[in-house]
């Protein structure tokens, strides 16, 4: 079928009335967006001449998304949390406020409200037999001077690649935690090497994919908020070297200068200092800020996240 009703009155009146254009109450920007949204949507479908039975297994995929709680999760799997990413990016660029440890993408498993402490945090609830990981860093600004007081908040998967509060068989918080600088803006942390993440095998974002010839993985990851007034909000994650998947991350975070080393001390003497009595392994993730008086720059933008009022 070749036929082409695009550009028909019948049609540019429709998209009107979809829109609301001709009425006086709603909101402009929504009635803008979906006004440009469903004219994109009938050009698909003229252009790509989609059947009902495609139109309609299109509208049966996005109810079983919604009925999955996947929607957050096939976002960043077609590249839409990277692309705002980019846009970020080249907005910091044009306002000169570039420069920094590199953002990446939040993902959709932040809790709000993970313990804070002072320098130094214990992560794991011990009940998983894992590689011990001591991360250390340090929090400069743009002239390498130290940010004391800044709340490194991290957060990361277990050995299943699974995430606590979304995961109910872990325990509170588990793997979650707010760590503040101390006055040299260093922050240190226990844990254990998180494995890679990987979509719901048999979930809608995974579905999609299989008829992309894509897979649904992610390389073993850490996720961070930095934040202190004063300075840009910092959302990134570290990807450690070496796994699989650390340069083809189905969720497009991974960035060059967030690839980090894991790397295995067998000291004794190293161990000690960390009062642990066998090898482990460590990871140092040093992050610059950037300074900004924009108060709106300065905190994570607004999103739905688990337990945030
Ligand atoms: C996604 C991000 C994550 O960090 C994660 O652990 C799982 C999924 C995501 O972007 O979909
Ligand atoms: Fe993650």
């Amino acid at each position: 079928m070749t036929v082409k009703t695009m550009e028909t009155q019948q049609v540019v009146e429709l998209l009107e009335k979809v829109a609301g254009l001709n009425q006086t109450g709603g909101n402009d920007r929504v009635k803008t967006i979906i006004h440009r949204l469903m004219h994109d949507i009938f050009q698909i479908v003229e252009d790509l001449d989609v059947t009902p039975e495609e139109f309609w297994s299109a509208v049966y995929y996005i109810n079983d998304l919604g009925k999955n709680g996947e929607a957050a999760l096939l976002a960043p799997g077609l590249g839409m949390d990277h692309y705002l990413d980019i846009r970020m990016d080249a907005a910091d660029e044009q306002a000169g406020l570039a420069g920094g440890t590199p953002r990446t993408i939040e993902g959709p498993l932040y809790v709000a409200g993970a313990p804070l402490s002072e320098g130094f945090a214990r992560m794991d609830d011990g009940t998983q037999d894992g590689e011990t990981m001591i991360i250390i860093g340090q929090v400069t600004d743009q002239h390498g001077q130290p940010v004391a007081d800044a709340i490194v908040d991290i957060w990361h998967a277990d050995l299943k690649g699974a995430y606590s509060y979304f995961d109910p068989s872990q325990s509170e918080y588990n793997l979650r935690r707010r760590i503040k600088t101390d006055a040299e803006g260093r922050y240190a942390a226990q844990s254990i090497i998180p494995s890679g993440y990987g979509c719901p095998p048999e979930g809608s974002t995974q579905a999609l994919l299989n008829l992309l010839g894509r897979h649904g993985n992610r390389p073993a990851h850490i996720h961070y908020f930095v934040s202190k007034a004063g300075y840009k909000h910092l959302t990134t994650q570290i990807n450690l070297a070496g796994d699989e998947y650390t340069y083809d991350d189905f969720a497009f975070a991974t960035r060059e200068e967030l690839v980090v080393d894991a790397v295995r001390v067998e000291d004794a003497a190293a161990a000690e200092q960390y009062g642990l009595n066998k090898p482990f392994t460590q990871v140092e993730f040093n992050i610059q800020l950037v300074s900004t008086d924009k108060a709106d720059l300065q905190s994570r933008h607004e999103r739905q996240r688990a337990l945030e009022s």
